[in-house]
């Protein structure tokens, strides 16, 4: 847990000023990978690895952002972040671009000294930008006098990750950052956002495993993969009325299709309708406490992101791999937008401790790389802290 405390004095050494703090979590996605974009379902639970904003009043329109992990201070007008974005491909993109998005929707901004300070590991395909952009929006909210449902500060976090910063991510770790619950999973319907809190068993245990090889979103295979899915929805759309979004297709619809696009669009949507229905299928094991049918949907669902969507990586096979033959693994699947980054793994509670350090043994063995491994517990969405 991040000592809020120690924050609140950094932003008062910098700026000479205290204010309220705010908190956005991290997230981890149990199932439902890259189905979020085509209005499909998603199984994620916030962490409690998060983001921490303090924030005060500033009386000459500047927008300050400090950022303690950098040590590192970007400086903006509000005028300037009202007009059209301007990113600077910095860190400051993130929460200029939620103050954008907040003044799009009509809120009107003063100026404001925030600073952001978080342990969301980067790169890790655990949310730390959906964790800093939640974070910072409950602070310019805040600062601003205006509140807003939970769910309307995911819409427009999102749409500051998508129109300012220019990363073409889904609505999921926007919304679970925000909506999240102690102790639960949070199943999205991503077309309707309506969504369901199912509770995570209490002698299960989340453990991440970071394989340390690193993915950059706005630049790499996430945006190519988009685009391959969106050609596949595109080709459906015409062949098969009635057809909104590749989550109404079936995958009768999927095969009949099949000559109508690229072979890669056709696995890559594959894969998506697949999930969808492990997502469903993962929600009814977890009500009834099948852990084993809900470990063998993960399992599947990694088989499926390896061959049909192709963006695993060979470190994190071999992670998942490890993880499966280890006592105590109820299932293990990579995480995240791909290309690298962590593994997901439910484990028996009891054998936890020998699971983590099993697994960074044999991947040290098999890789030569260390891999970081958490123990996480499904935490609350974002809040003021007290
Ligand atoms: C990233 C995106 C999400 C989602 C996942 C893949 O985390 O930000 O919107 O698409 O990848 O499931």
């Amino acid at each position: 847990m991040l000592c809020t405390e120690k924050i609140l004095t950094l932003h008062q050494q910098h700026f000479g000023q205290t204010g309220p703090t705010f908190l956005a979590p991290g997230r981890v996605n149990l199932i439902g990978e890259h189905t979020d974009y085509t209005g499909g379902f998603v199984l994620p639970v916030a962490i409690d690895f998060c983001t921490v904003a303090v924030i005060s009043p500033r009386e000459d329109g500047k927008a300050v952002f400090f950022s303690q992990n950098y040590m590192e201070q970007a400086e903006y007008s509000v005028g300037e972040l009202a007009g059209t974005p301007r990113p600077r491909g910095h860190w400051s993109d993130y929460p200029a671009g939620v103050a954008w998005s907040l003044m799009q929707e009509g809120i009107a901004l003063g100026g404001f000294n925030l600073s952001l300070s978080g342990n969301v590991p980067l790169g890790a395909g655990l949310s730390s930008s959906a964790s800093a952009e939640v974070a910072t929006a409950l602070a310019l909210l805040a600062c601003a006098g205006v509140s807003m449902p939970q769910e309307k500060i995911a819409v427009l976090c999102r749409r500051a990750e998508n129109e300012y910063v220019g990363a073409k991510c889904g609505i999921m770790d926007q919304f679970v950052v925000s909506c999240g619950a102690e102790g639960h999973a949070l199943l999205l319907d991503c077309r309707s956002l309506d969504y369901e809190l199912l509770p995570v068993p209490e002698d299960v245990r989340i453990v991440i495993c970071n394989s340390m090889v690193r993915h950059a979103h706005a630049t790499g295979g996430y945006g190519n993969r988009r685009d391959e899915v969106e050609a596949g929805q595109r080709a459906l759309q015409q062949c098969r009325p009635g057809i909104e979004l590749l989550r109404d297709a079936t995958l009768e619809d999927l095969e009949a299709c099949a000559d109508k696009m690229p072979r890669e669009a056709y696995l890559r949507c594959r894969h998506i309708l697949t999930e969808n229905r492990r997502v469903l299928e993962a929600r009814g094991a977890l009500l009834q406490g099948d852990l084993a049918r809900f470990g063998a949907l993960m399992a599947e669902a990694h088989i499926s992101f390896r061959d049909d969507f192709a963006s695993s990586c060979e470190e994190v096979d071999t992670l998942v791999e490890i993880a499966q033959k280890l006592p105590g693994c109820i299932g293990a699947r990579i995480t995240g937008g791909g290309f690298g980054g962590c593994t997901v793994n439910l484990v028996k509670k009891d054998e936890a401790e020998s699971f983590m350090q099993a697994v960074r043994e044999q991947y040290k063995a098999a890789t030569g790389i260390t891999a970081d491994v958490y123990i996480c517990l499904a935490s609350a969405g974002a809040r003021a802290v007290k």
